[in-house]
C-alpha cells in the first residue's frame, strides 16, 4: 500500500479557499486530490481482495473441519483426545454411544471418569507413560450408561502441537465384546471339533479292530476248513474200520472178510490215514502260527526268517486248496526240483494259498479249468507265478484288487481281504513284491517275488 500525502490540500470551494487562486497552486491541489483518491481506490481494491481471500480460506477451513469431523464420526473404534493433564478435549460418536453420554458432559472432564474404577490407576498413568512410550493393546473397560463394563483394547499415543511440544495424547479403543464373542465361538467350535475328532478316532479304532478280526478270520478259514474236511474223512474211516473189526471179531469167514475189505476200501483207508493225520497236524500248526502272528498287528516288526525249500511249500499249498475244492482244476507245474530260500515259510504259504484259492474261484464256470504254477530264480530273487485260464481281472478292477475289502464275489462269498493280506505279507513281512498281469492262458497271472536271503 502506498503512503498518504504528507499534508492534505484544502478542498476546492472550502472555507479556507482564497479568492482568485493562483492557477499554479490550484493545479497542485487538484493533483494531490487525484493522488489521494487513486490511493484510496487502490486500498479499497486491496481490502476487497483480502476479504475475498479471507472468505475463501474460511470456506476451506470449514471444508477441512467438516472432512475431519466426518472421518472422526465414521470411525467405529472409540476415539478420545486428551490434554497433557488427562482432561478430555474431543471424543467421537462411537465413544458417546459406548458410554451413553453427551459431548458436553464429557469435554473438559478427567479421562478416568469414563472408565471402570479398577482401571483408574492405569489411566492416571497414561500422561506420564506416553512421555517415554506408547501404550499398545491394553485391555480396559469403559462404563456404559448403566454402569456396566464395556471392554476395550486401547492404544494410546502422544500428540504434539505446531511447535512440536507434547500437548496431550490420543486414545483409540476397539470394543472387545465382538472379539470376545468371536473368541468364545471359536473356542466352542474348537471344542466340538475335538469331540468329533475323538469320535472319529474311536470309530477308526473300531474299524481297525473290525479289519483285524476280518483278516484273522480270513486267514483261519483255510486251515480250519482243511482240518474240518480231514476230520470228516477220519470219522468215516473210523466207522468203516470199526465195521471191519466187528466183522472179524464176529467170526466172519475169509471170503466174506476179503469182500468186506474191498467194499470198505480198507487198504486205501489205511494208506490215507497217515497223510490225513499229518495234514491235520499241519493245519492245526498253521492255525496256531496265525494266532501267534496276531502279534504282528500290535508289533509290526518282521517275523523271524528261516531256511526252507520253496517247492514243497508250493506243493502243500496246492494240496490244501485242491482238497477244499469241489471242482478241482487241472494243475500244470513248471517247477525246479528245489528252490532254497531264507524267508518266512508260513507267510509264503499263506500268500500261495490265497492266490491259488482265487484262481480256483475264478475258474468255477470255465469249461476246462487250468492253473499253471511256475517258479524260478534270477539275480538273488525267487519268483513264483500263479496263472489260470479263467475270465481274468477286468481292466477297471486291476488297480483295486489289492485294496482291503475289494471283492467281485457275491455277498457272503468273499471278504476281499485275500489279496490285501497277501500284498502286505509279500511287501512288508517278506521284503518282496506281488503284482498282477494278464496270463497267456487267458486269465490272471499273479507274480510273487522274494529275496532269496532275507535275514532278520
Ligand atoms: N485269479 C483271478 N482271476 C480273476 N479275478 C481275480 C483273481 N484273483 C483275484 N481276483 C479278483 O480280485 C478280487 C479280490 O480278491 P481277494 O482275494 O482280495 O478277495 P476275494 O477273493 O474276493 O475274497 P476272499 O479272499 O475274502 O475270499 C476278487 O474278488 C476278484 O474279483
Ligand atoms: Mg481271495
Amino acid at each position: 500500500m502506498s503512503k498518504a500525502p504528507a499534508s492534505l490540500p484544502q478542498p476546492p470551494g472550502g472555507p479556507s479557499e482564497r479568492r482568485g487562486p493562483e492557477p499554479r497552486s490550484r493545479h497542485a491541489d487538484d493533483q494531490a486530490w487525484i493522488e489521494v483518491i487513486t490511493e484510496m481506490d487502490r486500498i479499497y481494491a486491496d481490502l476487497v481482495h483480502y476479504q475475498v481471500e479471507l472468505e475463501q480460506k474460511n470456506a476451506d477451513l470449514e471444508d477441512a473441519q467438516r472432512f475431519i469431523q466426518s472421518v472422526i464420526s465414521s470411525i467405529s473404534d472409540v476415539l478420545i483426545v486428551c490434554d497433557i493433564n488427562g482432561r478430555v478435549q474431543k471424543v467421537n460418536p462411537a465413544l458417546l454411544e459406548a458410554v451413553g453420554q453427551d459431548e458436553e458432559q464429557i469435554l473438559g472432564q478427567p479421562l478416568r471418569q469414563l472408565f471402570a474404577p479398577e482401571y483408574h490407576a492405569l489411566i492416571d498413568g497414561f500422561p506420564e507413560h506416553i512421555r517415554s512410550d506408547t501404550v499398545v493393546d491394553c485391555e480396559v473397560s469403559l462404563l456404559d450408561s448403566e454402569g456396566q463394563p464395556f471392554p476395550l483394547a486401547v492404544n494410546c499415543s502422544p500428540r504434539y502441537d505446531h511447535d512440536n511440544r507434547l500437548s496431550g495424547f490420543v486414545i483409540t479403543g476397539r470394543p472387545l465384546g465382538e472379539l470376545q464373542k468371536a473368541y468364545r465361538d471359536l473356542q466352542a467350535a474348537h471344542e466340538s471339533l475335538k469331540t468329533t475328532q475323538q469320535q472319529l478316532l474311536q470309530s477308526e479304532k473300531m474299524a481297525s479292530l473290525g479289519r483285524l478280526v476280518a483278516g484273522v478270520a480270513h486267514e483261519l478259514n483255510n486251515p480250519i476248513s482243511f482240518l474240518y474236511g480231514n476230520m470228516h474223512a477220519l470219522a468215516d474211516y473210523e466207522r468203516k474200520l470199526k465195521q471191519y473189526l466187528d466183522a472179524i471179531h464176529g467170526g466172519i469167514d475169509e471170503n466174506a472178510r476179503e469182500a468186506l475189505r474191498k467194499k470198505l476200501r480198507i487198504d486205501f483207508l489205511l494208506s490215507d490215514m497217515g497223510p490225513l493225520v499229518e495234514g491235520s497236524l499241519e493245519g492245526a500248526e498253521r492255525v496256531s502260527s496265525i494266532v501267534q502272528n496276531l502279534r504282528r498287528f500290535s508289533m509290526p516288526q518282521q517275523q523271524a526268517s528261516e531256511s526252507f525249500d520253496l517247492v514243497p511249500v508250493i506243493e502243500r499249498a496246492i494240496t490244501w486248496v485242491l482238497k477244499a475244492s469241489s471242482r478241482p482244476p487241472r494243475i500244470e507245474r513248471q517247477l525246479p526240483n528245489t528252490l532254497p530260500l531264507i524267508n518266512n515259510a508260513g507267510h509264503v504259504h499263506q500268500i500261495l494259498i490265497n492266490l491259488l484259492q482265487n484262481a480256483v474261484d475264478a475258474l468255477q464256470h470255465t469249461a476246462e479249468p487250468l492253473i499253471r504254477i511256475s517258479a524260478g530264480q534270477h539275480d538273488g530273487l525267487a519268483w513264483i507265478e500263479v496263472e489260470d485260464n479263467g475270465p481274468g481281472v477286468a481292466p477297471e478292477h486291476t488297480s483295486r484288487v489289492f485294496d482291503p475289502f475289494f471283492t467281485t464275489k457275491p455277498v457272503g462269498s468273499g471278504t476281499g481281504l485275500g489279496l490285501y493280506i497277501s500284498y502286505g505279507l509279500a511287501t512288508e513281512q517278506c521284503s518282496g513284491s506281488l503284482s498282477l498281469d494278464r496270463s497267456e492262458l487267458g486269465g490272471a497271472r499273479f507274480r510273487l517275488e522274494l529275496p532269496m536271503e532275507q535275514r532278520t
